[in-house]
């Protein structure tokens, strides 16, 4: 296993040491991994089980359940698009539909520049802003297609290191 940068090393220690058990860190440490090798690789796995004193595949079940931990490479910008109840009764056509569509991407695809994952996803808290998505951390509110196509748009333009996932 290549070694981790001292910074990340002192992050995962002080996850480590601020809770009674390891294992309750479990989750901090696969997040932390994961924007260090930016997608949550078997390398990573193997490193937060060492960490934890967890088996992978303890770590396995973990990563699988949670969305926001991404087990397989994704974009630089990772879009979890809201598909429950309330997001649909805002738009008579599918958001997450539209995205696919747009992106020429199948569901959980990226697209073939790297930028865009798109993930359909669970109720994520912002209902009265229906329909809304999550881009690596940052709500999109009351979507139609001309504000989506707006938001890609500007997403394939900006220069900035985007902020990672949560
Ligand atoms: S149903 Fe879409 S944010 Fe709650």
């Amino acid at each position: 296993m290549a070694s981790l940068p001292e910074q990340l090393e002192d992050e995962l220690h002080a996850l480590i040491t601020a809770v009674a058990h390891p294992q309750e860190a479990a989750i901090d440490v696969m997040y932390a991994l994961q924007q260090h090798y930016g997608y949550l690789c078997d390398e990573a796995i193997q490193y937060a089980a060492t960490l934890l004193a967890m088996t992978p595949l303890e770590l396995e079940s973990l990563a699988t359940f949670y969305d926001y931990l991404y087990r397989r490479p994704v974009g630089r910008y990772v879009i979890h698009v809201c598909d429950s109840v309330i997001c649909w009764m805002f738009h008579q056509d599918s958001i997450f539909d539209y995205l696919c569509r747009t992106l020429g991407v199948p569901p959980g695809g990226t697209t073939e520049d790297g930028l865009f994952t798109v993930l359909p996803a669970a109720c994520i808290g912002n209902c009265h802003n229906a329909p809304t998505m999550l881009i690596n951390g940052r709500f999109y509110d009351r979507l139609t297609p001309d504000r989506i196509d707006a938001v890609l748009a500007e997403l394939r333009t900006a220069t900035e290191e985007p902020a990672r996932c949560k």
